[in-house]
């Protein structure tokens, strides 16, 4: 079963082309995956302006389904079905992708599944060559979203905790905007922190002991742009916010997952979405992972953020179970992973 999928949800557009029967390894049946980002488009604007990144989608995605089927050698009627994000995320920019991959699938007489763009996060591990076994535990940390999932099968999902303001990588991006690293942040602050002293400033870690697991990152940005008027202005304080920064982002990141391995008595943990890419967040978990014995994976760098692997991906799941035949479709700006239908 051959499907395309089609990421459109915020700024990249994300194309991919995936084999379902290659399921002896889920990782190979990845045949080609191409994207678009837009991020020096929006990057003078200081975030992602949502007009103009459904009308970019408009210009990109026809291109890179092209690209991967050249890349492949696959022509559009080898197709079997068409995946595409149907939210959460910008509704212009989800309302592209839905619609081309529908009018797609409409001409060649094919199913098209909506996929939730979570989800996608979450499965994209299975993509890698050393895939989770389930239950497992999700740490799911992107722009937007913030939350602890527990994983009972492909498609079964059950919330844990999430942000109760902003997102982890949100608390990234506001803290690369005060200290002036542009847009998007968490890479920039990434960078600049190995330059600095993280225990030069305390930052706090709100919610870190409380009995729940959720999470608040809004109070962050206070005590950055706090600190930042207070220290004497020298170079070496801004590398120095952004490693304290980084750290309380990480030790809350961390702290939780444990909790939330402790009270589930789950062993694996997921880390999924684009501050999964932190390469600090990760030497924390393995290290924690080696001290508490249990198994920690990561999606590969480039499946991290967004891209149209985990959607060709997520749907491939779907549409081996269910076949749509409804024609009719909508997106949704907002929608909770629970609400999901269980594949199995
Ligand atoms: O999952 P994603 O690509 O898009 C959403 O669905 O939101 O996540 C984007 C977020 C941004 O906030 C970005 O600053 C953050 O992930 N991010 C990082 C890193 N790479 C991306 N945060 C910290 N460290 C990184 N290396
Ligand atoms: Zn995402």
């Amino acid at each position: 079963m051959l499907v395309l999928g089609i990421e459109t949800s915020c700024d990249d557009t994300g194309v991919a082309l995936y084999d379902a029967d290659a399921l002896h390894r889920r990782s190979a049946g990845l045949l080609s995956h191409a994207l678009h980002s837009q991020v020096s488009m929006h990057a003078e604007f200081g975030g992602v302006v949502p007009e103009l990144a459904s009308r970019d989608h408009i210009r990109r995605v026809l291109p890179l389904v092209r690209q991967v089927m050249a890349e492949t050698g696959r022509q559009v009627h080898d197709l079997n079905g068409i995946a595409y994000t149907q939210g959460p995320g910008l509704a212009g920019a989800l309302l592209v992708g839905a619609s081309i991959g529908n009018a797609m699938a409409y001409a060649l007489g094919i199913p098209a599944v909506g996929v939730h763009h979570l989800e996608g996060h979450l499965l994209s591990p299975l993509l890698s060559g050393d895939p989770p076994k389930l239950p497992f535990i999700a740490l799911l940390v992107s722009g937007g979203h913030t939350q602890l999932l527990q994983v009972k099968d492909i498609g079964r999902y059950s919330l844990l905790g999430e942000t109760v303001d902003d997102a982890a990588g949100e608390a990234f991006d506001k803290t690369a905007q005060l200290l002036g690293l542009g847009y998007p942040g968490g890479p920039a602050v990434s960078r600049l922190a190995t330059q600095g002293n993280p225990l030069r400033f305390k930052l706090p870690r709100p919610m870190l002991n409380s009995s729940d697991l959720n999470f608040s990152f809004s109070g962050l940005k206070t005590a950055v742009l706090t600190a930042l008027r207070q220290s004497p202005g020298d170079e070496q304080a801004y590398a120095d916010l952004a490693a304290a920064a980084e750290a309380a982002i990480v030790d809350v990141l961390a702290t939780k997952s444990l909790a939330a391995m402790d009270s589930t008595g789950i062993d694996e943990l997921v880390v999924a979405g684009g501050v999964g890419a932190n390469s600090r967040l990760r030497q924390r978990l393995s290290r924690e992972a080696g001290i508490h014995g249990f198994a920690v994976h990561y999606p590969e760098l480039q499946f991290c953020t967004d891209n149209g692997a985990m959607i060709a991906f997520a749907g491939a799941m779907r549409l081996r179970r269910v076949y749509p035949r409804d024609t009719s479709f909508t997106v949704r700006a907002r929608w909770a992973l629970e609400e999901l239908e269980p594949i199995v």
